[in-house]
């Protein structure tokens, strides 16, 4: 079996700190682990329009910001196909099946879709069909490119869940047609989960909460000093301070290595000299935000460069998403085919099924 990595993205605005340390680092070591016969990055601009039906502007301007993104963080389209789903229609054909496979209780059940209707007032407004069902053209997305690995952040893992049982469901109904999808979420418990600024669950961008990987560093400067709480006890310099819940301290968990203690603060060898001190008390909170902010600068300024390049040349762009398409189009087009052999609806591959009605009809008549 071939190892093939499917993952995506909803163009709904720019990718920020939260998506790099959940996802997107990740994505790139997995692109240079040279383990992998296929890596596809699918830009589910459909997914999004489930919940901005009403402006179908914000995820054509978008597109181009996510791929931006991903190319400034060091996604490499010779190694990687990005490719953009509204232009793959086998996507649309495999969802309509696949929806026959799951009953609306099932989908009813799926923690995160409970937490996204909530967040998004549906639940009193009134829900769109496409977006109680995306879960299921999630796994068109993924069953489609024979994905096997899939990386995404802990909150994706319901979808899996629900891709996982919707291929058993067909594949004994049908015979062995798609393959068997498994999440992989990033070890580190901080990087699954990265709060916003001022330790809300999650970067929201109605929050205010996000660092964009696109931010200056100005910008990524003021939203540090001027968002993130620290330990609300810890008053005093001298105050023994807390860690746990302390979201300096867990982005610096997410983020920093034993290198960046060496570079800029060699007062100690590693994180946990760090909080050592803090909870001791005589470690202020100013030392650990410049601290953090030397982190994030190291991370994030490479990132911004490699932007601003791209940046330059919007044609390249098209063309890398463009020809991506083209790619995984064929590459769609073929499992919908095999789905279609399976189920015995591929009325026009060949002639055959003309003997067969024939021989049916001389048999209803004899
Ligand atoms: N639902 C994912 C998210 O919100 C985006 C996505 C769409 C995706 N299709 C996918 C992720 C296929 C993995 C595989 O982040």
């Amino acid at each position: 079996m071939k190892n093939i990595i499917l993952t995506g993205d909803r163009p709904t605005g720019r990718l920020h700190l939260g998506h790099y340390v959940g996802s997107l680092k990740r994505r790139v070591e997995l692109q240079n682990s040279g383990n992998f016969d296929e890596i596809n990055i699918l830009i589910a601009d459909d997914q999004a329009l489930t919940d901005n039906a009403d402006d179908p502007g914000k995820i054509r301007d978008n597109i181009v910001n996510v791929v931006l993104d991903y190319l400034s963080v060091g996604i490499d389209p010779a190694k990687t196909t990005i490719c953009v789903q509204s232009a793959l229609p086998a996507l649309h054909a495999l969802t309509f099946y696949y929806m026959n496979l799951v009953t609306t209780a099932r989908l009813s059940r799926n923690p995160t879709i409970k937490a996204e209707i909530q967040m998004r007032g549906f639940s009193d407004e009134g829900l769109p069909a496409g977006f109680f069902t995306y879960p299921v053209s999630q796994t068109a997305d993924i069953t489609a490119f024979d994905a096997n690995v899939v990386p995404v952040g802990e909150d994706q893992l319901p979808m899996l869940e629900q891709a996982r049982e919707i291929v058993e469901k067909f594949n004994k109904i049908y015979g062995e047609t798609l393959v068997l999808p498994k999440a992989m979420i990033p070890e580190n418990e901080f990087q699954r989960r990265l709060p916003g600024v001022d330790g809300k669950a999650k970067m929201s961008k109605s929050l205010g909460n996000c660092i964009y990987l696109s931010d200056t560093a100005a910008a990524v400067k003021k939203q540090v000093n001027g968002k993130m709480y620290t330990d609300p006890l810890h008053l005093q310099i001298s105050d023994p301070g807390h860690t746990e819940g302390n979201v300096v301290f867990t982005y610096l968990d997410a983020l920093c290595t034993d290198e960046h203690f060496a570079e800029y603060l060699p007062d100690y060898a590693n994180l946990e000299e760090m909080k050592e001190h803090y909870r001791r008390g005589g470690l202020g909170d100013g030392v650990c935000k410049k601290f953090l902010i030397n982190v994030l600068e190291e991370t994030l300024s490479p990132i911004r460069t490699e932007r601003a390049k791209w940046e330059k040349d919007i044609s390249s762009v098209y063309d890398i998403i463009s020809s991506g398409t083209a790619a995984a189009v064929e590459k769609t087009n073929a499992t919908l085919a095999r789905v279609r052999k399976a189920m015995r609806i591929n009325y026009f591959d060949d002639r055959s099924i003309i003997k067969e009605w024939e021989t049916l009809l001389k048999k209803a008549n004899q």
